[in-house]
């Protein structure tokens, strides 16, 4: 075994069920001491993905290797140091948290019942360790699905959407504890179809649609490499948008009442003002203006265009509505 292999390192992942490709083709490689974030709107193949990565359901084709090992050839073993859940956590709704978590410790063997006070503390858990699961609120069961997670002392954590359904006080409680998990050296992989609960805490993103990856990064590169956003106001707005469809590099350009927005880059956009110049029309504004993360995403996500690695406007044409 490499003892430098990455905690996920997963090749040409397909998942198909009979004609849906539910993923198709993804590369993916998490870094020891990064979180990554694995996101997607619903139906993209988030879960699908982390259940092949678990070795819980069988790739149609593809590799994973989880620390170097394969967790669909060498079933068990590939997961030491691997914990976490897909879908929902699990637990006997009529047993309390500490008893749940003392049931798995006792299931997994090797003396991991001592770690259940420390894992229950861990996810802010203790006050409520005698109380039922059942009667665990959405955000208590998710963490402690993390407790659960946690008494195997694992060094790559992998949580499918940990802060979906969670009222925004419970997704900061969440980004807390994964940040402390990841300050004390744990690999984190978590889904979710939600940017905004998890951008800040991601050092990497993938974002998928319909099984395929669409981008790859840092969510900071995601904003660079979308060129910057100009609105202009000049003295013939529908003339300049002529113009402007007719530049290079001008893209998703869009009348905007009284106004023309547009991204490219500063040289595109300074040639389009001489352009518009030479035409006679004058330019009252030419004002960049910063595409928030979250339009960035709907547009990979939502767009029309089809699946593509290049981080690039191109994925998307499709012009938004005129307000
Ligand atoms: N066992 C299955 N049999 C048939 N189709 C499936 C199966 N599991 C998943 N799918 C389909 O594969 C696609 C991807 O599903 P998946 O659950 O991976 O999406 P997801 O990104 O996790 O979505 P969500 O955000 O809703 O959890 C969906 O179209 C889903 O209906
Ligand atoms: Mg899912």
């Amino acid at each position: 075994m490499v003892l430098t292999a990455p905690p996920v390192k997963a090749r040409g992942l397909v998942k198909r069920y009979k004609d849906l490709l539910a993923v198709d083709q993804i590369d993916l490689n998490v870094n020891a001491g990064e979180v990554y974030g694995f996101l997607g709107p619903n139906g993209a193949g988030k879960t699908t993905t982390l259940r092949m990565l678990l070795g819980l359901i069988m790739p149609t084709a593809g590799r994973v290797e989880l620390f170097g090992r394969d967790p669909i050839r060498e079933g068990a073993r590939a997961l030491d140091g691997v914990a976490g859940f897909v879908e929902a956590p699990r637990f006997y709704p009529y047993l309390s948290g500490r008893k749940n978590l003392q049931m798995m410790a006792a299931l997994d063997g090797g003396g991991r019942s001592e770690r259940v006070d420390e894992v229950l503390a861990l996810v802010d858990l203790t006050d409520a360790a005698e109380k039922r699961a059942g009667a665990y609120s959405h955000g208590m069961g998710q963490r402690l699905g993390i407790a659960a997670a946690l008494l195997r002392g694992p060094e790559l954590l992998i949580l499918d959407e940990p802060a979906t359904g969670l009222d925004p006080a419970g997704i900061r409680d969440m980004r807390v504890l994964i940040r402390r998990l990841a300050r004390e050296g744990i690999t984190v992989l978590l889904s979710s179809h939600q940017l905004a609960e998890v951008q800040e805490i991601c050092d990497r993103v993938a974002i998928v649609r319909s099984g395929k990856v669409v981008y790859e990064g840092p969510l900071a590169d995601l904003r660079g490499a979308s060129g910057q956003s100009y609105r202009l106001h000049t003295s013939d707005d529908l003339h300049a948008a002529d113009i402007a469809r007719a530049a290079t590099g001008i893209h998703r350009l869009v009348v905007a009442g009284p106004e023309l927005r547009f991204q490219a880059s500063e040289a595109d956009a300074g040639a389009l003002s001489l352009a518009l110049g030479h035409a006679g029309v004058a330019i009252y504004t030419m004002a960049p203006t910063l595409a928030s993360l979250e339009d960035l995403f709907f547009e990979l996500t939502e767009g029309t265009a089809t699946g593509n690695r290049q981080p690039a406007v191109d994925v998307t044409s499709t012009p938004k509505a005129t307000q």
